[in-house]
Protein backbone atom coordinates (compact mmCIF):
# COMPACT_ATOMS: atom_id res chain seq x y z
CA UNK A 1 0.00 0.00 0.00
CA UNK A 2 3.02 1.87 1.19
CA UNK A 3 4.73 1.25 -1.73
CA UNK A 4 1.63 1.89 -4.61
CA UNK A 5 1.81 5.61 -2.88
CA UNK A 6 5.22 6.37 -3.30
CA UNK A 7 4.86 5.04 -7.07
CA UNK A 8 2.04 7.25 -7.58
CA UNK A 9 3.54 10.37 -5.88
CA UNK A 10 6.78 9.88 -7.77
CA UNK A 11 4.49 9.76 -10.57
CA UNK A 12 2.54 13.09 -10.30
CA UNK A 13 5.70 15.11 -9.41
CA UNK A 14 7.15 13.31 -13.03
CA UNK A 15 4.16 14.55 -14.35
CA UNK A 16 4.16 17.94 -12.63
CA UNK A 17 7.92 18.53 -13.86
CA UNK A 18 7.54 17.68 -17.54
CA UNK A 19 4.34 19.62 -17.55
CA UNK A 20 6.74 22.99 -16.46
CA UNK A 21 9.48 22.07 -18.52
CA UNK A 22 7.26 21.80 -21.32
CA UNK A 23 5.39 25.40 -20.29
CA UNK A 24 8.79 26.67 -20.31
CA UNK A 25 9.87 25.68 -23.53
CA UNK A 26 6.80 27.13 -24.91
CA UNK A 27 6.88 30.91 -23.01
CA UNK A 28 10.85 30.72 -24.35
CA UNK A 29 9.72 29.92 -28.24
CA UNK A 30 6.54 32.84 -27.24
CA UNK A 31 9.28 35.08 -26.08
CA UNK A 32 11.57 34.31 -28.99
CA UNK A 33 9.10 34.99 -31.49
CA UNK A 34 8.64 38.53 -29.32
CA UNK A 35 11.77 39.34 -29.71
CA UNK A 36 12.47 39.00 -33.64
CA UNK A 37 9.23 40.49 -34.47
CA UNK A 38 10.29 43.32 -32.21
CA UNK A 39 13.37 43.65 -34.05
CA UNK A 40 12.01 43.39 -37.11
CA UNK A 41 9.77 46.37 -36.43
CA UNK A 42 13.07 48.31 -34.83
CA UNK A 43 14.74 47.51 -38.00
CA UNK A 44 12.20 48.09 -40.92
CA UNK A 45 11.25 51.44 -39.24
CA UNK A 46 15.28 52.44 -38.94
CA UNK A 47 15.45 51.45 -42.22
CA UNK A 48 12.34 53.71 -43.64
CA UNK A 49 13.54 56.64 -42.07
CA UNK A 50 17.18 56.32 -43.26
CA UNK A 51 15.86 55.52 -46.93
CA UNK A 52 12.99 57.49 -47.16
CA UNK A 53 13.32 59.84 -44.20
CA UNK A 54 9.79 58.59 -42.89
CA UNK A 55 9.49 58.94 -38.98
CA UNK A 56 6.68 56.31 -38.82
CA UNK A 57 5.67 52.47 -37.56
CA UNK A 58 2.80 51.34 -38.59
CA UNK A 59 0.37 48.11 -39.63
CA UNK A 60 2.86 48.03 -42.79
CA UNK A 61 6.05 47.87 -41.59
CA UNK A 62 4.64 45.29 -38.79
CA UNK A 63 3.49 43.13 -41.21
CA UNK A 64 6.87 42.68 -42.48
CA UNK A 65 8.35 42.10 -39.20
CA UNK A 66 5.99 39.09 -38.72
CA UNK A 67 6.82 37.95 -42.10
CA UNK A 68 10.79 37.77 -41.39
CA UNK A 69 10.24 36.47 -37.78
CA UNK A 70 8.29 33.96 -39.33
CA UNK A 71 10.85 32.85 -41.77
CA UNK A 72 13.82 33.25 -38.94
CA UNK A 73 11.90 31.31 -36.32
CA UNK A 74 11.34 28.27 -38.93
CA UNK A 75 15.24 28.45 -40.20
CA UNK A 76 16.12 28.24 -37.06
CA UNK A 77 14.00 25.11 -36.11
CA UNK A 78 15.22 23.36 -38.66
CA UNK A 79 18.76 24.70 -38.23
CA UNK A 80 18.98 23.04 -34.82
CA UNK A 81 17.36 20.00 -36.13
CA UNK A 82 21.13 19.76 -37.54
CA UNK A 83 22.92 21.00 -34.76
CA UNK A 84 21.76 17.90 -32.57
CA UNK A 85 23.87 16.18 -34.76
CA UNK A 86 26.94 17.89 -34.34
CA UNK A 87 26.09 18.97 -30.58
CA UNK A 88 27.86 18.06 -27.40
CA UNK A 89 24.13 18.84 -25.82
CA UNK A 90 21.74 17.40 -28.59
CA UNK A 91 18.76 16.90 -26.64
CA UNK A 92 18.58 20.95 -26.02
CA UNK A 93 18.66 21.75 -29.37
CA UNK A 94 15.76 18.74 -29.69
CA UNK A 95 13.85 20.38 -27.40
CA UNK A 96 13.11 23.77 -28.66
CA UNK A 97 12.82 23.09 -32.48
CA UNK A 98 9.60 22.04 -32.34
CA UNK A 99 8.54 24.79 -30.42
CA UNK A 100 10.67 27.59 -32.69
CA UNK A 101 8.88 25.81 -35.52
CA UNK A 102 4.61 26.11 -34.19
CA UNK A 103 5.90 30.01 -32.96
CA UNK A 104 6.98 30.80 -36.77
CA UNK A 105 3.86 28.68 -38.46
CA UNK A 106 1.44 31.15 -36.37
CA UNK A 107 3.77 34.02 -37.12
CA UNK A 108 3.51 32.99 -40.39
CA UNK A 109 -0.76 32.83 -40.45
CA UNK A 110 -0.37 35.97 -38.23
CA UNK A 111 1.29 37.54 -41.31
CA UNK A 112 -0.55 35.95 -44.31
CA UNK A 113 -3.90 37.36 -42.67
CA UNK A 114 -2.92 40.56 -41.48
CA UNK A 115 -1.31 41.27 -45.47
CA UNK A 116 -5.10 40.64 -46.93
CA UNK A 117 -7.23 42.02 -44.12
CA UNK A 118 -5.57 44.67 -42.30
CA UNK A 119 -3.82 46.31 -45.75
CA UNK A 120 -6.33 45.57 -48.31
CA UNK A 121 -5.33 48.84 -50.03
CA UNK A 122 -1.79 47.29 -50.37
CA UNK A 123 -2.66 43.54 -50.71
CA UNK A 124 -5.97 43.80 -51.81
CA UNK A 125 -7.92 40.68 -52.49
CA UNK A 126 -8.46 38.93 -54.76
CA UNK A 127 -6.58 41.15 -57.52
CA UNK A 128 -3.32 40.77 -55.49
CA UNK A 129 -3.04 36.89 -56.03
CA UNK A 130 -4.26 37.50 -59.61
CA UNK A 131 -1.44 39.47 -60.52
CA UNK A 132 1.23 37.53 -58.03
CA UNK A 133 -0.69 34.02 -58.27
CA UNK A 134 3.00 32.09 -58.03
CA UNK A 135 3.57 34.10 -54.70
CA UNK A 136 0.32 33.46 -53.16
CA UNK A 137 0.39 29.50 -53.92
CA UNK A 138 4.13 29.61 -52.45
CA UNK A 139 3.14 31.37 -49.79
CA UNK A 140 -0.16 29.39 -49.07
CA UNK A 141 1.05 25.95 -49.91
CA UNK A 142 4.25 26.71 -46.99
CA UNK A 143 1.76 27.58 -44.70
CA UNK A 144 -0.62 24.54 -44.83
CA UNK A 145 2.93 22.46 -44.99
CA UNK A 146 3.84 24.62 -41.43
CA UNK A 147 0.19 23.52 -39.98
CA UNK A 148 0.26 20.49 -41.31
CA UNK A 149 3.50 19.84 -39.26
CA UNK A 150 1.63 21.57 -36.39
CA UNK A 151 -0.73 18.98 -36.39
CA UNK A 152 1.12 16.26 -36.63
CA UNK A 153 3.57 17.34 -33.78
CA UNK A 154 0.68 16.24 -31.71
CA UNK A 155 1.32 13.24 -29.53
CA UNK A 156 -1.45 11.08 -30.36
CA UNK A 157 -1.00 11.67 -34.32
CA UNK A 158 2.78 10.72 -33.64
CA UNK A 159 1.31 7.09 -31.78
CA UNK A 160 -0.62 6.63 -35.30
CA UNK A 161 1.74 7.00 -37.69
CA UNK A 162 4.82 5.63 -36.15
CA UNK A 163 8.56 7.01 -34.87
CA UNK A 164 10.33 6.44 -38.44
CA UNK A 165 7.65 7.22 -40.67
CA UNK A 166 6.70 10.34 -38.79
CA UNK A 167 10.05 11.51 -38.80
CA UNK A 168 10.75 11.12 -42.28
CA UNK A 169 7.54 13.17 -42.99
CA UNK A 170 8.12 15.97 -40.58
CA UNK A 171 11.78 16.04 -42.31
CA UNK A 172 10.06 16.19 -45.93
CA UNK A 173 7.51 18.75 -44.73
CA UNK A 174 9.36 21.02 -43.08
CA UNK A 175 12.20 21.41 -45.54
CA UNK A 176 10.43 21.61 -48.26
CA UNK A 177 7.92 24.51 -46.98
CA UNK A 178 11.38 26.57 -45.63
CA UNK A 179 12.14 26.50 -49.46
CA UNK A 180 8.68 27.09 -50.33
CA UNK A 181 8.33 30.31 -47.80
CA UNK A 182 12.22 31.02 -49.03
CA UNK A 183 11.51 31.24 -52.55
CA UNK A 184 8.23 33.44 -51.98
CA UNK A 185 9.95 36.05 -50.15
CA UNK A 186 12.61 35.85 -52.65
CA UNK A 187 10.25 36.50 -55.71
CA UNK A 188 8.53 38.83 -53.89
CA UNK A 189 11.50 41.11 -52.62
CA UNK A 190 14.17 40.12 -55.38
CA UNK A 191 13.83 43.97 -57.25
CA UNK A 192 14.13 45.15 -53.56
CA UNK A 193 18.07 42.97 -52.90
CA UNK A 194 19.14 43.71 -56.58
CA UNK A 195 18.53 47.69 -55.45
CA UNK A 196 20.50 47.38 -52.72
CA UNK A 197 23.78 44.97 -53.87
CA UNK A 198 23.52 47.85 -56.75
CA UNK A 199 23.62 51.01 -55.04
CA UNK A 200 23.51 50.14 -51.08
CA UNK A 201 21.35 54.02 -51.29
CA UNK A 202 19.10 52.27 -48.58
CA UNK A 203 22.46 51.70 -45.73
CA UNK A 204 20.38 48.95 -44.66
CA UNK A 205 18.64 45.83 -47.00
CA UNK A 206 15.68 44.57 -46.38
CA UNK A 207 15.87 42.03 -43.23
CA UNK A 208 14.15 39.34 -45.44
CA UNK A 209 17.84 39.43 -47.26
CA UNK A 210 19.79 38.31 -44.22
CA UNK A 211 17.01 35.85 -43.04
CA UNK A 212 16.79 34.21 -46.75
CA UNK A 213 20.53 33.83 -46.73
CA UNK A 214 20.07 31.89 -42.36
CA UNK A 215 17.49 30.42 -44.31
CA UNK A 216 19.81 28.99 -46.97
CA UNK A 217 22.26 27.69 -44.43
CA UNK A 218 20.08 26.08 -42.63
CA UNK A 219 19.08 23.98 -45.68
CA UNK A 220 22.89 23.85 -46.64
CA UNK A 221 23.61 22.27 -43.09
CA UNK A 222 20.85 19.37 -43.32
CA UNK A 223 22.32 18.74 -46.41
CA UNK A 224 25.94 18.26 -45.07
CA UNK A 225 24.54 16.41 -42.17
CA UNK A 226 22.63 13.89 -44.48
CA UNK A 227 26.44 13.53 -46.25
CA UNK A 228 28.21 12.96 -43.12
CA UNK A 229 25.32 10.53 -41.70
CA UNK A 230 25.49 8.66 -45.70
CA UNK A 231 29.75 8.42 -45.13
C1 LIG B 1 4.79 30.60 -43.27
C2 LIG B 1 4.49 31.17 -44.43
C3 LIG B 1 5.06 32.49 -44.88
C4 LIG B 1 6.30 33.03 -44.66
C5 LIG B 1 7.45 32.44 -43.84
C6 LIG B 1 6.34 34.30 -45.36
C7 LIG B 1 7.44 35.15 -45.38
C8 LIG B 1 7.50 36.35 -46.06
C9 LIG B 1 8.66 37.23 -46.11
C10 LIG B 1 9.99 36.96 -45.41
C11 LIG B 1 8.32 38.31 -46.84
C12 LIG B 1 9.20 39.53 -47.16
C13 LIG B 1 8.90 40.62 -46.12
C14 LIG B 1 9.58 41.94 -46.44
O1 LIG B 1 10.81 42.03 -46.29
O2 LIG B 1 8.90 42.88 -46.85
C15 LIG B 1 6.95 38.13 -47.28
C16 LIG B 1 6.22 39.04 -48.02
C17 LIG B 1 4.89 38.93 -48.29
N1 LIG B 1 4.07 37.84 -48.04
FE1 LIG B 1 4.59 36.20 -47.01
N2 LIG B 1 5.12 34.52 -45.97
C18 LIG B 1 4.32 33.43 -45.71
C19 LIG B 1 3.01 33.25 -46.12
C20 LIG B 1 2.27 34.18 -46.79
C21 LIG B 1 0.88 34.02 -47.14
C22 LIG B 1 0.03 32.79 -46.84
C23 LIG B 1 0.51 35.16 -47.78
C24 LIG B 1 -0.83 35.48 -48.36
C25 LIG B 1 -1.26 34.85 -49.43
C26 LIG B 1 1.67 36.05 -47.83
C27 LIG B 1 1.68 37.32 -48.38
C28 LIG B 1 2.79 38.15 -48.46
C29 LIG B 1 2.78 39.49 -48.99
C30 LIG B 1 1.56 40.23 -49.54
C31 LIG B 1 4.10 39.97 -48.91
C32 LIG B 1 4.61 41.34 -49.36
C33 LIG B 1 4.81 42.17 -48.09
C34 LIG B 1 5.49 43.49 -48.36
O3 LIG B 1 6.07 43.72 -49.43
O4 LIG B 1 5.44 44.33 -47.43
N3 LIG B 1 2.71 35.42 -47.22
N4 LIG B 1 6.47 36.93 -46.79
Amino acid sequence: MDRNAGRNGTRTSASASSTALLWKLRLRAAAAALAAVVFGGLYFFVRQAIKDDVWRFDFYLFNKSLATASLFLIALSLFLTSIHFISRRPRRALAYRKHYGLAGFWTGAAHGLASHLFLPEKFPLPSWIARHPAEAVLGLTALALFGGMAVLSLASVKGRLGGALWRRVLRFSGYTALILAGVHAGVLKWASWMKYIKTFESVLPSLSLPVVLFAAVALILRLAVRAAKRR
